[in-house]
């Protein structure tokens, strides 16, 4: 089985669910929508978690909602504008909407809050899924900022996982 078939096996209750693509309508760098960049931080999260022995599917799941908040944040407007705190509040946000939508564990919503880690001080990752999402969604965003994914491999494998769900 391939990873993207065993990664889709993992997450497909989330990624094919109205919820989730809904993330589709937000940019979150350049031309990067909020879901491709979920599903970047998701699979990339998922590899590194199975090639150092941690839990893929956990890992995964935590990922596919760590930004889960569902609205704007380059919103002009001053009056629609998301708090200024965007970068502090958004996990509490996303882990608020992912017990709203979905049926979250422990393990996950832990994920979810600590992912902007050490921007939370309070929220730290306890465990190694946690700490792999963390350093995934900075990775990510890092080369998304850069222009560095752009043409990437890695962009490659997500468009096509893309190009699956979001025809469902
Ligand atoms: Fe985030
Ligand atoms: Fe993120």
């Amino acid at each position: 089985m391939s990873y993207l078939t065993e990664f889709h096996e993992c997450v497909k209750d989330l990624s094919t669910s109205e919820t989730v693509l809904q993330m589709d309508e937000f940019i979150q760098h350049g031309d990067i929508t909020t879901l491709e960049h979920v599903v970047a931080v998701a699979y990339t999260s998922f590899v590194v978690a199975k090639k150092t022995g941690a839990n893929a599917r956990l890992a995964a799941r935590g990922a596919m909602m760590h930004d889960l908040y569902l609205y704007d944040w380059h919103i002009k407007d001053w009056s629609q504008r998301p708090p200024l705190t965007h970068g502090f509040t958004h996990p509490a946000t996303a882990a608020k909407n992912a017990e709203k939508y979905f049926t979250p564990t422990k393990e996950e919503v832990k994920i979810i809050r600590s992912h902007m880690w050490p921007l939370t001080p309070f929220h730290i990752p306890t465990s190694w899924e946690a700490l792999i999402v963390t350093l995934s969604d900075k990775y990510c965003a890092t080369n998304e900022t850069l222009g560095i994914y752009d043409d990437s491999k890695q962009r490659k494998t997500i468009k096509k996982y893309l190009k699956q769900i979001r025809k469902k």
